[in-house]
């Protein structure tokens, strides 16, 4: 069985290796080393190029080398008779936890304060906000969303959550549904956005949404450019609306030379690997993936078409 591997920002060859030792019996080509396109039947892909998947006569399954499958969606030629199935590892979960509690703390601890202050010399004490009065906010809470909540309880913080569908996590306070997104935001004092990007989702991280937070309150964008607008950040830190803002995805990526919030005193800026999926726990899960299809069972963590993630 032959599997072609296609993303540009990954690395092919160590890839390769790794899902040819998980299982032997599979031969990986990496792209554009295409090879005979009648050969394969899976591919595990980051944001193939369009028209490239519905050419492959034989294929079977797709695999997402991502979380989120809105770069393989955005093909309008994708086969949609084809599973989809996205990625979901404890090696990709384990580094979003790690990404959204060391934000957090960082805001609520003042880093970039003491960090000022230091290189003033000026001895500046700081109290910080008690944690169970800090309300921590997650928008999505499946998969990342679940964990980062969880991983933030330990601290004492307030910790709440929204979904599309009701939830219940111990310890976590549960909003379902748009109507229940005022009150969930009135509520957070920082905001962590670890949605899919749907077209429901799309443009969530607005001044309408920031209006419903308390004054002053920290972002974190850890899902995808596509969520905030862009033009709309700004102003809403310049008139304080929010304090600062964390942001790891770009509308464009790599974040262009001259993008204004390169600069910007209170944005800090990553560049989308708050949790770049580790090779080896990626590979062992494609081809637990396979090995499950290869022998009639179900396929996990399938994308709805119709939802859109
Ligand atoms: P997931 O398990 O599919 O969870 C998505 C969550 O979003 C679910 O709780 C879902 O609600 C909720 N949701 C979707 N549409 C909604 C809507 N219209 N209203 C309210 N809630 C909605 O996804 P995941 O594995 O946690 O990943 C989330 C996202 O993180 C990915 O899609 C990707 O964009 C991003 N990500 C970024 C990085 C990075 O390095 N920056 C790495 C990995 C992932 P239900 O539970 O009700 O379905
Ligand atoms: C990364 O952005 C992912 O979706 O896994």
């Amino acid at each position: 069985m032959t599997l072609l591997f296609v993303s540009e920002p990954d690395p092919g060859g160590r890839w390769r290796a790794a899902l040819e030792a998980e299982r032997p019996a599979l031969a990986v080509r990496v792209h554009p080393d295409t090879g005979p396109v009648e050969d394969i039947r899976y591919a595990l892909v980051w944001r193939p190029p369009a028209g490239l998947l519905a050419s492959l006569p034989n294929l079977e399954v797709v695999f997402s080398i991502g979380a989120g499958v809105d770069g393989i969606l955005s093909d309008g030629s994708l086969p949609r008779d084809k599973p989809l199935v996205r990625m979901v590892s404890d090696g990709l979960t384990g580094d979003m936890v790690e990404y959204v509690v060391c934000h957090v703390l960082r805001w609520h601890c003042d880093v970039e304060g003491h960090a000022a202050s230091q290189a003033k010399r000026v001895w500046t004490p700081r109290r910080r906000r008690p944690a169970e009065r800090t309300g921590v906010g997650i928008l999505g809470l499946g998969v990342l969303g679940q964990a980062a909540a969880r991983a933030l309880l330990p601290f004492g913080f307030a910790v709440r959550g929204w979904s599309r569908s009701p939830k219940s996590v111990e310890g976590v306070d549960c909003h379902a549904g748009w109507d229940a997104l005022p009150r969930f935001l009135s509520q957070c004092d920082v905001l962590v956005c670890l949605l899919p990007l749907t077209e429901e989702t799309r443009g969530i991280l607005c001044q309408r949404t920031f209006a419903h937070l308390p004054h002053g309150a920290y972002l974190i964008n850890a899902a995808r450019g596509g969520h905030l607008v862009e033009e709309e950040l700004i102003p809403a830190l310049e008139a304080g609306v929010l304090s600062g803002a964390t942001l790891d995805v770009f509308n464009t990526e790599p974040l262009p030379q001259d993008h204004p919030f390169w600069r910007h005193r209170a944005i800090t800026i990553t560049p989308h690997d708050a949790s770049l999926t580790p090779i080896e726990s990626g590979a062992r899960y494609v081809a637990g993936q396979i090995e499950r299809y290869e022998a009639g069972l179900p396929l996990e963590n399938l994308v709805d078409f119709e939802r859109g993630y």
